[in-house]
């Protein structure tokens, strides 16, 4: 049984592709058959985790939804997927941004990446879905296909504060894809012992813990991130003993516990 996991905010920066390439390479490396869409036209998670520039490379998930869109077979595997770093990865290019545009005339819109996904899934224990800051039809969607959602939010209060929307979008959609769970909330780029982290957790705690899980382990913030990202890396492979590879490799442990 594979299990769809999307990294879901539709604010951009707080954590969403370093979350979903250091979990799939986490989960690669305890030897668990993942996959990783780039489903972000920024292609952030097709840089770390690729092995060519994304506006060269020919298959991404663009094609392989227009291949379901115009009912096409799909090519071969070895055609899309990238294999590296002990993961399958199907990138994603800037053709993505015109999918909002190109899904609005189609019957059943709203479940083609989960064709998609449905003809792929057997492969694989995870697919880890990076998602693009929006919140529109491509989102819809995700959220039809997933599993459940891992919702990224950095330690700072407007970003807490605008989780209710998100929520919302969530329980909408719950109401027709009845399996899709929020395996928690994520607190990312935290500073320890400051104001905006205390309020953040108070906030997250008020706002939410009764009825969605909020992640115990919290992700420090470190300039080792980006560092990472120079070298198309993502910060458990540059260094594995960093606070927040530490944080992620925690992360991983309390998602077992939920399955
Ligand atoms: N824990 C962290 N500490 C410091 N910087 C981080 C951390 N996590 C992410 N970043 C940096 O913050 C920026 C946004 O993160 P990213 O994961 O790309 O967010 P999103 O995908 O939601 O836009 C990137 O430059 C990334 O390197
Ligand atoms: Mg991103």
């Amino acid at each position: 049984m594979s299990k769809v996991i999307a990294i879901v905010n539709e604010k951009g920066g707080v954590g969403k592709t370093t979350t979903s390439t250091n979990l799939a390479y986490l989960l690669g490396k305890e030897d668990k058959k993942v996959l990783l869409i780039d489903f972000d036209g920024q292609a952030n998670s097709t840089m770390i985790m690729g092995d060519k520039n994304p506006n060269e490379i020919e298959t991404t998930i663009s094609t392989l939804i227009n291949k379901v869109i115009t009912k096409d077979s799909l090519p071969p595997k070895e055609d899309y997927i990238i294999k590296n770093k002990g993961i399958d990865l199907i990138p994603a290019n800037s053709n993505l941004f015109t999918l909002e545009r190109n899904l609005c005339n189609i019957n059943f819109r709203e479940y083609i990446l989960q064709s998609l996904i449905d003809e792929i899934k057997i492969d694989y224990d995870y697919i880890i879905i990076d998602c693009m800051p929006q919140i529109g039809t491509p989102m819809i969607n995700v959220m039809m296909a997933s599993d459940s959602l891992i919702i990224p939010t950095q330690a700072e209060i407007l970003s807490a504060k605008g989780l209710s929307e998100l929520v919302k979008h969530y329980l909408t959609i719950k109401n027709i894809n009845r399996k899709l769970s929020i395996d928690g909330i994520l607190i990312t780029m935290d500073t320890k012992n400051t104001i905006a982290s205390k309020e953040v957790k108070k906030i997250l705690n008020e706002s939410f813990k009764q009825h969605i899980n909020i992640f115990d382990i919290v992700i420090p913030r470190s300039t080792k991130v980006s560092e990472a990202n120079i070298y198309k890396q993502t910060i458990c492979e540059y260094m594995p003993e960093n606070a927040v590879s530490k944080a992620y490799e925690q992360l991983v442990q309390e998602m077992m516990k939920i399955e």
